[in-house]
C-alpha cells in the first residue's frame, strides 16, 4: 500500500527531460500512464525500483556493462562510513556556481556513472526536478532511486549518445564516472558548466603499496583536461581534495573491492592479512566550462 501510493505521487512529480536512446531517433520522451513514449512509437517502461532503462540491446552485451555488484555495494558501504563528506565539501561552492539561473525550475544537472547516488543527493538537494543521474549498473541506480525517488534515474550507457537535447543541461558531472567529452559539450548550454573528480595521484596510495607490487603514483587530471579542452571545453579551477584517514580492515576490504576489482590471487592474501591502517584519500577536481572567445 505504502508502495503504491508512492508510486503515484511519483508518476506526479516533474522530470528531467529525457531523450530517446533508440539508433538514430533521439526524440523527445513524454510520459505516459504507463512510462516513456516519442513520437516514433518507441516505448521505455518504469522499473518497479523507480528508475527508467533507456539501454538498448547492444548496451546488453556490453564487455563493459559498468560496475560490477559487488564494487557497488562496496562503494556504497564506503560512502556510508561518511569518508566522501570532506569531497562533497569541497565541491559543494562548485554548485552554488549556476549559469544563467531560470526562476521557475532547478539548473538541469546529468550526473555521468552516478552510481548508488550518495553524490547526487549531498550536492544537489531541493533540485530533484531538475537532476538526472546515468548508470549503467543495474544494482546502482536501483540504490540510487530508493535512495531519492523525486530524483530521474537512467540505466543506460553514458559512452553512447546521451539522452539529453544539444544544449539543454546547465551542469554535467561526472564523479569518478564517465568523460564522453564530445556528448558532454554537445548537451551543455552555451554557459553550461562540468564539475569532473577524478582519483588524486595519491589515493589510497599506502594500500596500493601495501597490497601491489610497489603502487603507483598517476596524476590523471590533466590528461583529462586536455581530453576537455580539445573538445572545447577549458579548465576553469582546479583543486586537489586530500584528506588521511584511519581505516579498519572492513574499510580497507570496501577500499579494494570499489577501486580495484582486478585484485591478483597473490594480493587478496596481502589484503586480507592488512589491520587498521593510516591512508590518504586524494581527488583531482575540475571545473570546466565554455572557452572565452
Ligand atoms: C567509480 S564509480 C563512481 C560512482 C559515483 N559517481 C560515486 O562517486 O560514488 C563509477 C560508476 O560508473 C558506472 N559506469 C561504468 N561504465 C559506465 C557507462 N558506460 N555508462 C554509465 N555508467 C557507467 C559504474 O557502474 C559505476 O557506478
Ligand atoms: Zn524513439
Amino acid at each position: 500500500m505504502v508502495g503504491a501510493a508512492r508510486q503515484t505521487i511519483q508518476s506526479t512529480f516533474p522530470m528531467f527531460e529525457l531523450r530517446c536512446t533508440v539508433r538514430g531517433c533521439h526524440e523527445t520522451l513524454t510520459r505516459h500512464d504507463d512510462g516513456l513514449r516519442c513520437s516514433s512509437g518507441h516505448h521505455f517502461d518504469r522499473a518497479k525500483a523507480g528508475y527508467w532503462s533507456l539501454l538498448q540491446p547492444q548496451d546488453r552485451k556490453s564487455l563493459k556493462p559498468g560496475d560490477s555488484d559487488d564494487a557497488v555495494l562496496a562503494r556504497q558501504s564506503w560512502l556510508a562510513r561518511g569518508h566522501a563528506a570532506g569531497l562533497v565539501n569541497a565541491l559543494q561552492p562548485w554548485t552554488k556556481l549556476i549559469p544563467d539561473p531560470v526562476t521557475n525550475r532547478s539548473p538541469r544537472t546529468l550526473d555521468l556513472g552516478c552510481g548508488e547516488g550518495s553524490f547526487g543527493l549531498a550536492l544537489f538537494p531541493g533540485e530533484a526536478d531538475g537532476y538526472c543521474g546515468i548508470d549503467l549498473s543495474k544494482r546502482a541506480i536501483k540504490l540510487a532511486a530508493r535512495r531519492w525517488p523525486q530524483a530521474t534515474w537512467v540505466c543506460a550507457n553514458a559512452d553512447r549518445q546521451l539522452p539529453a537535447a544539444d544544449q539543454s543541461v546547465d551542469r554535467v558531472i561526472s564523479l569518478f564516472g564517465r568523460r564522453p567529452v564530445s556528448e558532454i559539450k554537445r548537451v551543455l548550454t552555451p554557459t553550461g558548466i562540468s564539475i569532473v573528480a577524478v582519483p588524486g595521484a595519491e589515493d589510497l596510495i599506502e594500500l596500493r603499496e601495501s597490497v601491489q607490487s610497489g603502487g603507483h603514483h598517476r596524476s590523471r587530471w590533466e590528461l583529462v583536461a586536455e581530453e576537455f579542452s580539445a573538445a572545447g571545453l577549458d579548465l576553469l579551477e582546479h583543486r586537489l581534495w586530500q584528506e588521511r584517514i584511519e581505516l579498519e580492515p572492513d574499510a580497507i576490504a570496501d577500499a579494494l573491492a570499489m577501486t580495484y576489482r582486478a585484485v591478483r590471487h597473490s594480493e587478496h592474501a596481502k589484503a586480507e592479512s592488512l589491520v587498521t591502517m593510516q591512508v590518504t584519500l586524494a581527488a583531482d577536481l575540475m571545473l570546466l566550462g565554455p572557452r572565452a572567445c
